[in-house]
């Protein structure tokens, strides 16, 4: 919690580019604004995430990055937040390489051993069909915030369309899927409330 008591959620972007899982986070950045929750949101599309070059012997002793990246600043931002929220495509059932990079450079809170278990999260997927998008949201959830012992109390799959010709809120607009903007705001709530109880 922030010093003046308001819950503080960090969503990250792991979309290359400004798109549909954005799109779900303004919106998310305006429920959370009106319920009086703090939330950044950080495109690392714009950010500078450098992959993981796996030498460990250094982030083993140092327990910090070798590379001078924007990484660790978005770490820092993370041990601050009491939550999380996670947009991520669908790429093939995983989240693309950009958001992959960055689960990499999250390998030094493990080394680490930093204690990521009071935080919350919700992971959030979009992609062309619904099934595969659901398998990328159960990775993301079993494999990067289970190993971190982060806890999911939030998930959405949400059908897109690829091409988006200009419109960022087309997500929204599709039709595909039914009640959206109802299931964006029990996310919100849902990740909120859990923040409130330990
Ligand atoms: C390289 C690549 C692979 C993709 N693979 C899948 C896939 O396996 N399943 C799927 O449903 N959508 C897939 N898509 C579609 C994206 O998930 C979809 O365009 C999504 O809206 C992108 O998210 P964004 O709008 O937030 O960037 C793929 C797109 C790209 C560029």
């Amino acid at each position: 919690m922030s010093k003046n008591n308001k819950l503080k959620i960090l969503s990250i972007c792991g979309s290359p580019r400004k798109g549909n899982s954005e799109a779900i986070l303004n919106r998310l950045k305006q429920l959370f604004k009106k319920n009086g929750v703090e939330n950044e949101i950080i495109l690392l599309r714009e950010k500078n995430v450098q992959r993981c070059k796996g030498c460990v012997e250094y982030c083993n002793r140092n327990l910090k990055c070798c590379q001078k990246d924007d990484v660790a600043e978005i770490m820092k931002k993370m041990l601050k937040a009491d939550g999380y929220v996670f947009a991520l495509p669908n790429y093939f059932a995983m989240p693309p390489g950009l958001f992959k990079d960055f689960i990499d450079k999250c390998s030094i809170f493990y080394t680490a051993q930093t204690d990521l278990s009071s935080k919350k999260v919700a992971v959030i997927s979009v992609g062309t069909d619904l099934t595969n998008i659901k398998e990328n949201v159960r990775n993301i959830a079993e494999n990067f915030c289970r190993t971190l012992k982060m806890r999911v109390v939030a998930t959405g799959a949400f059908v897109s369309r690829s091409e988006l010709k200009g419109n960022y809120n087309d997500i929204f607009e599709n039709k595909l899927n039914p009640n959206i903007e109802k299931k964006i705001e029990n996310i919100a709530i849902t990740l909120q409330k859990s923040i409130k109880q330990p």
